[in-house]
């Protein structure tokens, strides 16, 4: 395996926190030697100062490649089982209800899931969405919408994809989901057309400035914050409030808090469930 010097391993985890936010601490400088093997020997590296001084010529194609190599991807359907428990029982009934009186929040009912991976999520939220609407009459599928982005080319292709190996599937889909929103398709499981339809994934890194990509109801962050430095989780969340709509909610993972990270949300419980809503005053959406 090729060496890491102390220098290299600075030069290379400020770079990456610069493009990613990513912050790889000093017990974890292995993951530099350990994930960018192949890296070095397709580019022709012989050095990780070699493959620094290739990345600092600015190519967007092998910026993505090292972020690519340094997330984590871990995911599974129905991760931790009770956010999205919450979703159903709290969070689509409070972002319906903001449809009504004098709110004026348009349609669609919005949610994002930012680092979406492999995709488990947002189909978690597609699924979780279609079992409520059936309970609510007047309401139409197309007006719950997801957005779901990743810093990752290649994990958001697999995850618009939406297909799952039987082990993937396995124990995190009850037998009622699996006939209703998978197909067997040869030797894996496809996300059924309904469930795919609801949502929309795209490209996006959370450490840059995000552009316009509307208000939301409820934004699913988790477990992806764990990997940014304090000054990275602020300037994220940060950003966060400015996407929700008054009264929306920011779900993280379940080692996850804003605890010293941000005084402008409040952590509302609700059983084994934490969420955060913007604190009152706070400059949420308008709507
Ligand atoms: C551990 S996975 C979490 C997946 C899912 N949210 C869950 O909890 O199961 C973290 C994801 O965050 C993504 N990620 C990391 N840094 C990111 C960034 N700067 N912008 C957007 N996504 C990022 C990674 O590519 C990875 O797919």
């Amino acid at each position: 395996m090729v060496e890491l010097s102390n220098l290299e391993f600075n030069l290379l985890q400020g770079y990456l926190r610069n493009i990613s936010g990513i912050d790889v601490p000093e017990e974890k400088r292995y993951l530099f030697q350990t994930r960018l093997s192949e890296f070095l020997e397709e580019e022709n590296c012989r050095s990780f100062s070699e493959l620094y001084c290739l990345l600092t010529k600015g190519e967007r194609g092998l910026q993505r490649r090292l972020i690519q190599a340094m997330t984590n991807h871990e995911s599974c359907f129905f991760r931790d089982g009770h956010p999205f428990e919450n979703l159903v029982r709290r969070l689509l009934p409070e972002a319906a209800a903001r449809r009504n009186g004098q709110s004026q929040v348009p349609f669609p009912i919005r949610i994002l899931s930012a680092g979406c991976a492999s995709g488990q999520e947002p189909y978690s939220i597609a699924m979780c969405v279609r079992d409520w609407l059936e309970g609510q009459p007047g309401l139409r599928a197309d007006q719950v919408v997801i957005h779901a982005i990743d810093v990752s080319q290649r994990i958001l292709a697999r995850a618009a994809q939406g297909r799952y190996t039987d082990q993937e599937v396995g124990k995190f889909i009850n037998d009622r989901q699996r006939k209703r929103y998978f197909v067997r398709k040869g030797d894996h499981w496809e996300v059924c057309e309904q469930i795919r339809r609801c949502i929309g994934f795209s490209e996006m890194n959370l450490s840059e400035p995000f552009g316009y990509i509307g208000k939301f109801d409820v934004i699913f962050c988790r477990n992806v914050i764990i990997y940014f430095n304090l000054e990275q989780r602020q300037k994220i969340v940060n950003s966060f409030l400015g996407l929700l709509h008054r009264g929306g909610a920011l779900v993280l993972g379940a080692s996850e808090s804003l605890y010293a990270v941000s005084n402008a949300f409040t952590a509302v419980h609700d059983g084994p469930t934490m969420y955060y809503v913007p604190t009152a005053g706070e400059p949420a959406g308008s709507g």
